[in-house]
C-alpha cells in the first residue's frame, strides 16, 4: 500500500482541548467495551485511529458514534496492521479484495449531513486519489505504534522515574482541559523533565518510520533513522535505554530555565542542533513535524499516551510482564511485536 497524495494536517485541528475530550471519551468507551482482560495493542490503534478520523475527516461527528462504529473502527485498525506487515512478505494481497474494510470505512467515514469539508477527497475507498487511506495511513500507521511503545516505557517497564514521567503527561493534558494553554509542553516538570522530552526519547528510540529511501540524481540513498537515533550522539552512554531526562544536556542552553518556554529563536537553536545531532523522526518531509503545523505530532503523542495512561489508572497490570524486555533493552521495534500483549484488570 502505497500513499498517492500529500496532506497537510489542517491548522483548525488546532483546538487541543476538543481533542482531548474526545480522546478520553474513546478510551473510556474501549475500557466500557473491555472484560477483565484488554489487548494493549487494540487500545491504542482504537484511541489513535478514532481520533484521526475525527479530525482529518469532517463531519463524521455522528457516523464514529453510530451503533457498530466500534466494531468498525477495530476493523479498520487491525486490519492496516495485517495488510501492511503482509505486503512486506507478498503482494497477494490487493486492496480491491479488501470488502470488510472497505464497508468499515465507508461507514464511519462518510458523513451522514454535508460537511464543510472543502477538499476533493471523495472518501471512496476504491478511488485512488480519494481513498480514506491516502490520510489514514500516514496519519494512524506511525502515531499508534510510538504511542503504544511509550506508554508501555513510562506505565509497565518498572522504570525509576515512570510515575514522574505519567505526572509529568498527566499534567500536560489536564492544563489543555483546564485553560487551552498548551505552554506545559515545552515547561519542565518533575526532575525539570518536560512532555516534549518524553515524546522526544519515545521518537528517538522508537522512530515509526525506521528506515526511508531517497532517489536522488546520483541513485538511490536508505538512510537508517532507527541506527541514527541510536547512535552515542543522540544516546550518549546509554543509548539503548529509554531515558527522557537525557535531552535536558542537549542543548541545554536553549532550554528552560535558561530561556524563557517560548523563547522563538531557542527553539530553533535548539531544533537545529538537535537535527545536526542526527535527530530526524519526521524526516524533514511529514506534515505533522515541520512548517506551520510542526508541533501536531510531538503534540499528539503526548495527548494519547496521557489520556491512556490517565484512563488505566492504577486499575490494569500486565497479563504476561515476561513478554517484554528486561528494562534497559529496548522494546522491539518490529510491527508484529507486543500486538498480543494484554492487561489485566487488578482484583
Ligand atoms: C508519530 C508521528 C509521525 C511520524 C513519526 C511521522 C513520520 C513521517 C516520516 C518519516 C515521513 C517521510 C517518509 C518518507 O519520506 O519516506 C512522513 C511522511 C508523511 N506524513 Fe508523517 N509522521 C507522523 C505523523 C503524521 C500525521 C499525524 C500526519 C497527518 C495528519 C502525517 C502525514 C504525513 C504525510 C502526508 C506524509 C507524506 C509527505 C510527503 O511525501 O511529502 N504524519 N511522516
Amino acid at each position: 500500500m502505497k500513499t498517492a497524495v500529500n496532506i497537510s494536517v489542517d491548522p483548525k485541528v488546532e483546538n487541543w482541548e476538543m481533542l482531548c475530550a474526545a480522546a478520553k471519551r474513546h478510551v473510556e468507551e474501549f475500557l466500557q467495551q473491555a472484560g477483565n482482560i484488554i489487548n494493549v495493542a487494540e487500545l491504542s490503534q482504537y484511541t489513535t485511529l478514532k481520533l484521526s478520523i475525527g479530525y482529518l475527516f469532517p463531519g463524521t461527528e455522528n457516523t464514529l458514534n453510530k451503533v457498530g462504529s466500534f466494531q468498525n473502527i477495530q476493523i479498520i485498525g487491525k486490519r492496516i496492521n495485517e495488510l501492511w506487515i503482509a505486503s512486506k512478505k507478498d503482494d497477494s494481497n490487493t486492496w480491491e479484495n479488501e470488502l470488510l474494510i472497505h464497508e468499515a470505512l465507508k461507514a464511519v467515514i462518510t458523513p451522514s449531513v454535508a460537511s464543510d469539508d472543502t477538499s476533493s477527497s471523495t472518501r471512496d475507498p476504491l478511488d485512488r486519489k480519494g481513498n480514506p487511506m491516502n490520510f489514514l495511513l500516514p496519519a494512524y500507521e506511525t502515531m499508534w505504534r510510538v504511542v503504544m511503545r511509550c506508554l508501555l516505557e513510562i506505565r509497565y517497564r518498572g522504570a525509576e522515574n515512570g510515575q514522574a514521567w505519567s505526572r509529568i503527561l498527566r499534567d500536560y493534558i489536564d492544563n489543555l482541559q483546564d485553560s487551552g494553554v498548551v505552554s506545559t509542553f515545552r515547561s519542565p516538570g518533575q526532575n525539570g523533565t518536560s512532555a516534549l522530552d518524553i515524546v522526544k526519547e519515545a521518537l528517538r528510540l522508537y522512530p515509526p518510520s525506521r528506515r526511508i529511501h531517497r532517489e536522488f540524481d546520483s541513485g538511490a540513498q536508505r538512510i537508517d533513522i532507527e541506527k541514527i537515533h541510536r547512535s552515542k550522539l543522540l544516546g550518549q552512554d546509554d543509548p539503548l535505554v529509554f531515558r527522557p531526562e537525557r535531552w535536558q544536556s542537549i542543548g541545554a542552553e536553549f532550554r528552560p530555565p535558561q530561556v524563557a518556554v517560548d523563547d522563538e529563536v531557542a527553539k530553533t537553536r535548539l531544533r537545529e542542533l538537535e537535527e545536526e545531532l542526527g535527530f530526524m523522526p519526521f524526516a524533514f518531509r511529514c506534515p505533522a513535524g515541520k512548517g506551520e503545523t510542526r508541533g501536531f505530532g510531538w503534540k499528539m503523542i503526548a495527548l494519547l499516551v496521557g489520556v491512556i495512561s490517565d484512563g488505566l489508572d492504577s486499575d490494569w497490570e500486565l497479563k504476561n510482564g515476561g513478554a517484554l524486555p528486561q528494562i534497559g533493552t529496548p522494546l522491539a521495534s518490529d510491527r508484529e511485536a507486543y500486538t498480543d500483549l494484554e492487561l489485566k484488570r487488578r482484583t
